[in-house]
């Protein structure tokens, strides 16, 4: 991930973490970019994902942990980098989450906080960002928590008031690659709402993703724009 190299070209080596790691999707791009001699940990408070991501780590020399972003049973100044990928949705008391990243954040290390945002998109992007905001929707109701995709500008804010130096944001492309993925999932979008059956809310999110599917039969269906939002921790004063 060119994007990615780039911003941490000045990086020390040693450990960095990802949060909400999931399978290693962005922790894998971590490590590419992290120099000779560092260490990759990615954490995530799924119990369900843990065998698979356990797995998947070890196989590329990687560490995982199961944890909660928001009690990191790491000591403080820990980390030269911290990584947030497409999570912060994914979590309602972001806060907490966010407040622990810098304690375990060595002072001059780097936050990054990497999430993708709904407006000012193409119509391909659009069905992308109403098929990810259902999705959220159904996790909701099946017992999870995600909210609406946010706004580019919900998310600089966010990211304006953490105590960091030399912020820097990024918006960037996934490869073509990541589209397949998205269509597959598309096709298979009217199916999931039957998870929900027999609920107050079947019968308009059924209609909801019916209209998506046409959606992306008409202007097919690429990933929304991301913001890599980058900032490094500040020096203690004196
Ligand atoms: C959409 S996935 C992100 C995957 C990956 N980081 C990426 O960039 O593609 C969000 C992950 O965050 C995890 N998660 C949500 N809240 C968390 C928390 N408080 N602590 C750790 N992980 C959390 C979920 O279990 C899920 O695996």
């Amino acid at each position: 991930m060119v994007v990615l190299q780039e911003l941490l070209q000045g990086v020390r080596p040693g450990r960095a973490l990802d949060v909400g790691t999931r399978l290693g999707e962005f922790a894998f791009r971590l490590a590419e970019a992290m120099p000779a001699g560092s260490q990759v940990t990615g954490i995530d408070n799924d119990p369900a994902a843990g065998a698979k991501a356990q797995a998947k780590f070890q196989e590329k020399g990687l560490r995982f942990e199961l944890m909660d972003g928001g009690h990191m049973a790491f000591p403080d100044d820990t980390f030269e980098v911290v990584a947030l990928s497409n999570t912060l949705h994914h979590i309602e008391r972001y806060g907490q989450v966010l407040a622990e990243m810098l304690r375990v954040l060595k002072p001059g290390g780097y936050f990054i906080l990497n999430e993708m945002y709904r407006d000012g998109q193409d119509a391909a992007q659009q069905v992308h960002a109403a098929q990810h905001t259902l999705e959220a929707r159904l996790d909701c109701l099946l017992g999870g928590y995600q909210r609406e995709t946010w706004k580019r500008e919900e998310i600089v804010e966010i990211f304006r008031r953490l105590p960091l130096e030399d912020v820097t944001f990024t918006d960037f492309q996934e490869e073509a690659v990541y589209d397949a993925k998205l269509e597959v999932k598309n096709r298979k979008l009217a199916d999931e709402v039957e998870k929900i059956a027999g609920r107050p809310e079947y019968g308009a999110l059924k209609q909801e993703a019916l209209e998506i599917q046409r959606l992306c039969q008409k202007n097919g269906i690429r990933r929304c724009t991301q913001l890599l939002c980058a900032g490094k921790k500040r020096q203690a004063a004196g």
